[in-house]
């Protein structure tokens, strides 16, 4: 059986169900906002499914590389593997304010201490992806295809104590996300993303503080859902948010599954603000021609469960195109998942934040603005790393012909 924490205290226990489900179950008169989801409010009869983990149980479950480092170090020991046994091992430390642990135990989170300065100078060589992911990855309640860890920084985490006195055991998680850049598959992926989020930055969205290593292999990004005292703030993404598990990523509408349904839960009155950067994040995908914006790429974060929710910053943007030139939208718009053009942007934004023809054209071109500036700053970049010369070539490419197709017109 797992013990699962919310905000650092128990609220219920989970436990297998059948042979392939769950079942969870509240404590008796755990308060209202223990509850563990916005969708999973606190009640008296548990909650079952036949298959798999509750979403939000699910959400952080390391998917790809980690998954894989992980089932092959903790396989033997079971004799099998699931997403049962790996929240198990991931639980004590995750992306926002869930926790899970044995039954029995208290909450530990104690991530290893790692400077996130070695990581950006690269000081230990070429084998520094293979040490950092076997340290961290049993720390590394964290979500996504590509290779990632969650690390506490020194310095950051010295700051966090400063502020609060000495950090109780239960505080001492990661302060930053590693996310790191294969050659071999994805060439300058790292960079990629550098720059995409560089665009949405200039656009005036809320980004967190983001790093490219000296040598491009690694992207260091600061934990939007760390608060200054070092405790975390809820976070749930939107497979969450319509019921899904991580499988079903790619099922759903920009319109319905992202748009209304950030409505329905957003209890808030910055919500007509909210949705239009939910809109504009929408155009910027599109016009870097990012494939992969899919339900776990977008994201809520609130202080309390019961209260306001507000639009995460900006996560997870690639110009996926320079790497798979036929790829498409990751959800639908108007029912398909063609790129759209600027025309179908527009009514999008006419329609689900309810703004002015005039307001809706001034968001694109802004985006359209951003890109520009930022295209120049990949051509200087370009000039002192020739290892990106070619996707940053294609990048600036794709960006042109996004612009072109889904911002202008
Ligand atoms: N700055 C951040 N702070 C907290 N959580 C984050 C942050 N960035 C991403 N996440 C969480 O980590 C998950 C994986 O990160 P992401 O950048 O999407 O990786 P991938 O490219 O593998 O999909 C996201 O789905 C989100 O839940
Ligand atoms: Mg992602």
């Amino acid at each position: 059986m797992i013990k699962v924490w919310t905000d650092a205290a128990e609220a219920g226990l989970l436990d297998r169900l059948g042979e392939h489900g769950s079942t969870f179950l509240y404590y008796p008169g755990a308060p209202p906002e223990r509850a563990v989801s916005v969708s999973m409010p606190v009640r008296l009869p548990s909650w079952s499914l036949e298959y798999g983990l509750p979403p939000i149980f699910d959400m952080n479950l390391p998917e790809g590389v980690l998954r894989e480092r992980l089932r092959l170090a903790f396989a033997k020991a079971t004799g099998t593997f699931d997403d049962f046994d790996l929240l198990g091992i991931v639980g004590r430390s995750q992306v926002g304010r869930m926790r899970y642990t044995g039954q029995n135990d208290q909450l530990q989170e104690d991530v290893p201490f790692q400077s996130i300065d070695e990581i950006l100078q690269k000081g230990r060589g070429g084998d520094l992806l293979s040490y950092l992911i076997d340290k961290f990855a049993s720390s590394s309640g964290i979500s996504g295809v590509q290779p990632k860890i969650l690390v506490r920084d020194e310095a950051a985490s010295v700051h966090l104590s400063e502020a609060k006195g000495r950090l109780s055991q239960g505080y001492r998680g990661a302060t930053h996300i590693v996310k790191f850049s294969e050659e071999n598959e994805y060439p300058q992926l790292a960079a990629n993303e550098y720059f995409c989020l560089n665009v949405a930055e200039k656009c005036g969205l809320e980004v967190p503080t983001y790093r490219l290593a000296e040598d491009a292999t690694a992207l260091v990004i600061d934990r939007f859902d760390l608060r200054p005292n070092g405790t975390y703030r809820g976070f749930e993404d939107f497979c969450v948010l319509n019921g899904r598990r991580t499988a079903e990523k790619y099922r759903g509408s920009y319109e319905s599954s992202i748009m209304k349904r950030f409505a329905e839960f957003a209890n808030s009155t910055h919500i007509g603000e909210d949705l239009e950067r939910l809109f504009a994040l929408i155009a910027i995908n599109c016009a870097l021609s990012n494939g992969d914006a899919h339900l776990k790429n977008f994201g809520i974060v609130y202080d309390n469960v019961l209260g306001e929710a507000r639009l995460a910053p900006v996560y997870d943007l690639v110009t996926t195109t320079v790497y798979l030139p036929k790829d498409s939208l990751a959800l639908t718009i108007n029912g398909t998942t063609r790129w759209p053009t600027a025309k179908e942007l527009k009514r999008l934004g006419e329609t689900r934040i309810g703004a002015s023809p005039g307001h809706v054209r001034e968001i694109l071109e802004r985006i359209r603005d951003a890109i520009a500036a930022t295209s120049k700053e990949v051509q200087a970049y370009i000039k002192g790393h020739s290892q990106f010369e070619e996707i940053g070539k294609r990048m600036i490419k794709q960006w042109e012909s996004g612009s072109s197709r889904s911002l202008s017109g």
